[in-house]
């Protein structure tokens, strides 16, 4: 079964979703996937505005929601804080409060680890549209909807039993954010799937997270468990999403903002431990006949993953980056439009 009121509900973390308000995202993506693939029109937010505030770059995020208005009928305003008032210490609570008189939804990625989530929870307390994390520093919502919708394309809506690996992997580009790896080990388990989390103990993930992961795991029948051998964790896997994160899961948020430099340069130092911590052929050797690779991207190619691997038969990055439109507009429909 699944729900069909979300009308106006923000988007946070799909933590705060039930599985059948799930299941209607993905129901309803699939729907649009097809419309899109035929050319029909699908303008179900006419005229409908959707503000979009990015404190960080982002490719597939920014293009799936643009383009997803547009495709949906509406518009989406592209925001940086250079262009707002914010840049100039305008509050979270009146930045949405002014957007919210304005247009029909505020979506926002602020990735600062100990400061994004608070900022989209804050403009959550005061807005009357709905507000749609564009990624935090502990979830992305919209990179895990279009994983699963994935996930459920190549083995098939019943996914309990999948053996899935999610495996830190060495990066140089930057500290990428806990946000992607803590929503797939949130999400998976909810859904049946038997996830293996693999890291070098000195990038943990963040503890509360981990341990809501563990209960959905034991709530849903999936199973969730860790280590530190990228090796062992490939063994036997269906799925592997080899990404680096950054060592941010050692320190409180306070801890994190009250020495940031000195925290930077531990994980500096913690990184350089780990290179050999890449998705490479002989890995992917390890795992099930029938794997498939995937990364929300961007990669850092040569470090976290070999272009043989990503340049692959098992690679479905592309598919993943598409469904991320898709998915998109299923969000933004069911909560900016959807029945009253
Ligand atoms: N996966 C993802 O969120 O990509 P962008 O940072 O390009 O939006």
């Amino acid at each position: 079964m699944s729900q069909t009121l979300l009308r106006g509900k923000h988007l946070i973390t799909f933590q705060e979703w039930n599985k059948n308000e799930i299941n209607m995202v993905l129901d309803v993506a699939g729907d649009l996937k097809r419309r899109f693939a035929t050319g029909e029109p699908h303008r179900l937010l006419q005229d409908k505005t959707l503000f979009m505030m990015f404190f960080e770059q982002s490719t597939r995020t920014r293009n799936s929601m643009e383009a997803g208005m547009t495709q949906l009928g509406g518009h989406a305003h592209d925001l940086t804080p250079d262009k707002m008032q914010l840049s100039h210490g305008e509050s979270a609570k009146d930045t949405a409060m002014v957007l919210s008189r304005m247009g029909h939804g505020i979506a926002c990625r602020n990735c600062f680890y100990g400061i994004g989530n608070k900022y989209l929870r804050e403009m959550a307390q005061f807005s009357s549209i709905p507000i749609l994390s564009l990624q935090d520093d502990l979830y992305h919502p919209m990179q895990v909807i279009a994983d699963l919708m994935t996930i459920q394309e190549y083995f098939g809506k019943d996914t309990g039993g999948l053996k899935v690996t999610i495996s830190w992997a060495y990066a140089i580009s930057h500290a990428k954010p806990l946000s992607v790896p803590l929503s797939q080990l949130l999400m998976f388990p909810r859904f049946g799937m038997d996830v293996t989390v693999a890291a070098p103990k000195e990038f943990p993930l963040y503890p509360e997270l981990v341990a809501a992961a563990k209960r959905n795991a034991a709530e849903n029948w999936g199973k969730l468990i860790f280590t530190d051998d990228m090796d062992t964790a490939f063994e036997g896997a269906q799925i592997v999403i080899p990404k680096n994160w950054g060592g941010f899961g050692n320190y409180t948020f306070d801890e994190y903002n009250q020495n940031e430099e000195a925290c930077r340069q531990e994980m500096k130092n913690n990184l350089a431990k780990h290179k050999d911590w890449i998705c490479d052929e002989r890995r992917m050797k390890l795992a099930a006949p029938e794997v498939k690779y995937m990364h929300a991207l961007p990669a850092d190619r040569g470090n976290e993953v070999t272009d043989a691997v990503i340049d692959g038969p098992a690679s479905i990055i592309y598919d993943e980056a598409e469904n991320r439109l898709h998915t998109a507009k299923a969000v933004m429909a069911l909560t900016m439009g959807g029945r009253p």
